[in-house]
């Protein structure tokens, strides 16, 4: 009789190996393919499930005790007021490495036909840590809570058709109020974050499925293969941990914000949305409301979700910007987007909107079908003219798609720093 002895299985080596397989290919574990940066993702929701479920110790989302349980949690000798701090930071880092992780996803050539699901998955993602931020920032009950969600609700209600009916279930009343908090409540700690599991489980799953990361077409069929354990994991819990430490580090010396308490008659000025709403407010100055709320965002957002489904616009697998010119090309284009998105302002600043002359057009032509129009056919030229050099279709779309960003990223930029009191121009640090 033969018996057989069971290797060593210890719940930690059985989690990582629910995780990873036991051997992945080298090449995919170079930090600078992936930087970490959904490791890193992963890791700042864990923590904020921590901090989250920490902090229903001690804070109220009863309208008349909101604010003032936050200033409790400062109150010596209690660590609320610390775990808040790392909530709010983590929350706010969640977005920027979430957009840094679906840049290098794509930039990488993973925006794949293989990978189209995740990719959608990572879409999906990215609207539910918007919403888990957004609806995080009105708890603390704060003036700046108040109007950025004030503000937020009214953009909302431009939205086409059911604009002013969404605007409303969000508020749960015509206004901002304590209806407002108690709902944002509910989908903050009871909506979003099981949703949030439920997706990054199959994400991970997926990634799984499809072999792992991106490798370069250079790997060929049979990769040279390490061990996950301790090689994978070694590295990862270095991020992991590294990240943490740093966020802790920030959280001990820089409290989160708070100012007084919210005031429906008193409006803050300048009132700002939340920092990644920023280029809407900023389009919001520009565009007709329903270009700048709905049009625009969502012919945007429809862009980036239909990336793996366009023929010839994957970039080579395994390389940054698809190899070649394309590091430069992919730095010039956004670094475009930014500056273009900055004359833009200030030329529509002075030049046209406190002009004072009568529309020639309607604001839905003049401040809306025509600037797209312009904006869809410069995009258009940039291709063209792309690939008259000899450049991929690949490179040339990824040019427009960082044309795009680098335009959202310095809207973003003006709105959060450029505007001052009366949302004019000017420094606002
Ligand atoms: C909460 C947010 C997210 C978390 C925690 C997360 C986590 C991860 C992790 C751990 C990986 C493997 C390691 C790495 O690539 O760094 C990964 C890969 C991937 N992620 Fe995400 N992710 C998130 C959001 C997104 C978003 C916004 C997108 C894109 C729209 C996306 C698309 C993908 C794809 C396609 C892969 C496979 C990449 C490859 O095979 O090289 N993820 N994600
Ligand atoms: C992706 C997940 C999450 C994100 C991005 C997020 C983000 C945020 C943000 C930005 C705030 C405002 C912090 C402030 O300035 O005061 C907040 C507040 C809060 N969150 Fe979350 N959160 C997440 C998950 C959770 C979970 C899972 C829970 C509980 C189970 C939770 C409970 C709370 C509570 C009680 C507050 C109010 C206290 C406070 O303002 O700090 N959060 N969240």
């Amino acid at each position: 009789m033969t018996i057989k002895i069971r290797p060593h299985h210890s719940p930690i080596r059985g989690f990582i190996f629910h995780l990873h397989p036991r051997k992945v290919v080298a090449e995919t574990i170079r930090f600078t393919l992936s930087f970490g940066l959904g490791g890193m993702a992963a890791t700042l929701f864990l923590v904020l499930v921590l901090t989250g479920v920490l902090q229903l110790l001690s804070y109220s989302s009863d309208s008349t005790e909101a604010y003032q349980s936050i200033i409790d949690m400062y109150a010596a000798p209690s660590l609320a007021g610390f775990i808040r701090n790392v909530h709010h930071w983590a929350g706010n880092l969640l977005v920027l490495v979430s957009v840094l992780h679906l840049l290098r996803v794509y930039l990488t050539g993973a925006a794949d036909r293989t990978r189209r699901l995740n990719w959608l998955i990572g879409c999906t993602l990215l609207v539910l840590v918007l919403g888990a931020n957004f609806t995080g920032y009105l708890l603390p009950w704060d003036q700046l809570a108040f109007w950025a969600v004030t503000i937020f609700t009214n953009m909302v209600g431009y939205v086409p058709l059911a604009g002013v009916q969404i605007s409303e279930l969000l508020r749960g009343s015509a206004e901002v109020g304590p209806a407002t908090l108690e709902n944002f409540f509910a989908i903050h700690v009871g909506l979003i974050p099981p949703f949030i599991v439920v997706l990054l489980v199959y994400h991970f799953w997926l990634i799984r499925k499809s072999g792992g990361l991106v490798r370069s077409r250079d790997s060929g069929q049979r990769p040279v293969m390490v061990a996950a354990v301790p090689t994978l994991v070694a590295r990862e819990a270095a991020v992991g941990f590294g990240l943490c430490a740093l966020l802790l580090l920030f959280s001990a010396l820089v409290d989160a914000p708070l100012t007084d308490i919210a005031n429906p008659g008193a409006s803050p000025n300048p009132a700002k949305a939340a920092w990644y709403f920023m280029g809407l407010q900023e389009l919001l100055l520009h565009l007709h409301p329903t270009f700048a709320i709905f049009i625009v965002p969502l012919l945007m957002f429809l862009l980036l979700a239909s990336l793996p489904f366009i023929r010839q616009a994957g970039l080579e697998p395994g390389l940054w910007c698809g190899g070649g010119r394309g590091r430069w090309t992919a730095a010039i284009s956004f670094l475009t987007g930014m500056g273009g998105a900055a004359i833009l302002v200030v030329v529509d600043e002075l030049a046209f909107k406190n002009s004072g002359a009568p529309p020639v057009l309607t604001p839905w032509l003049s401040r809306g079908m025509v600037p797209l129009l312009i904006l869809v056919i410069a995009l258009g030229l940039v291709y063209r003219l792309l690939r008259s050099k000899n450049f991929p279709p690949s490179q040339s779309l990824m040019a427009v798609v960082l044309l795009c960003a680098g335009m959202v990223c310095g809207l973003t930029v003006i709105g959060i720093w450029f505007r001052g009191p009366g949302m004019m121009l000017g420094f606002s640090f």
